[in-house]
């Protein structure tokens, strides 16, 4: 059976930013500037998948082939509080049109993993938008499959993209299952998910990294 597409991006920037984030001697604020600078750069990966679109060009000295990128003004970025801020922030240095969607989903404890989704704001969905939900951290999958569905229910995209900074097989392969044609984009997979719900070796809870935390 084919499986989902997944990207998992390699770049020699993106092992170092990972690398640091996954340290648990990095502080907040680097950890922040990690996940942030990883945002960036799998969207600019992201954006070799856009076609360009040519148009003549003066410069001082003579004419010359010109190029827009296309459909980069047809993106929706949907945001998860509350780890994905600073992976969001990143994301648009690279795709700064986008419009963004904001949704707050709550993990309860394992092994029910219940998602309570208390609060959602999202743009509606154009038939030639580009969907990209993005979650630091897709471990079982539970909090994405909940995402995805609410924000499905603003419109069906031409594409429907998920970013993660760490992922596991099994939480691709949860997600997958029901949005089949779905593009994954991760920086690393990781062997497994421990019993609280948590990607080992992972990186930690990246949100109490990012901010600290409640407990
Ligand atoms: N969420 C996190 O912040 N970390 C994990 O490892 C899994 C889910």
């Amino acid at each position: 059976m084919k499986g989902p597409k997944v990207t998992v991006v390699r770049h020699p920037m993106v092992l170092e930013q990972l690398t640091l984030a996954r340290n648990k001697t990095t502080n907040q604020i680097a950890f922040r500037k990690a996940i942030f600078r990883l945002g960036r750069l799998m969207a600019h990966e992201f954006l070799r998948t856009l076609e360009t679109q040519e148009f003549p060009v003066e410069t001082p000295f003579g004419k010359t082939t010109g190029y827009k990128v296309k459909g980069n003004d047809k993106i929706e970025i949907i945001l998860i509080l509350r780890a994905s801020i600073p992976f969001v922030d990143g994301m648009y240095k690279e795709l700064p049109m986008a419009r963004t969607g904001i949704i707050s989903a709550w993990r309860g404890k394992a092994p029910a993993f219940q998602i309570e989704i208390n609060y959602s704001k999202i743009p509606d969905i154009h038939p030639d938008d580009i969907v990209i939900i993005a979650d630091p951290m897709l471990a079982t999958g539970h909090t994405l499959l909940k995402v995805a569905r609410k924000t499905l229910e603003r419109g069906k995209p031409k594409r429907l993209v998920f970013f993660s900074v760490i992922s596991t097989k099994k939480g691709i392969r949860h997600v997958g299952k029901e949005f089949p044609e779905a593009e994954f984009y991760t920086c690393a997979i990781d062997p497994k998910v421990d019993e609280h719900g948590y990607i080992v070796p992972g990186l930690g809870d990246a949100g109490d990294r990012a901010f600290g935390s409640p407990h």
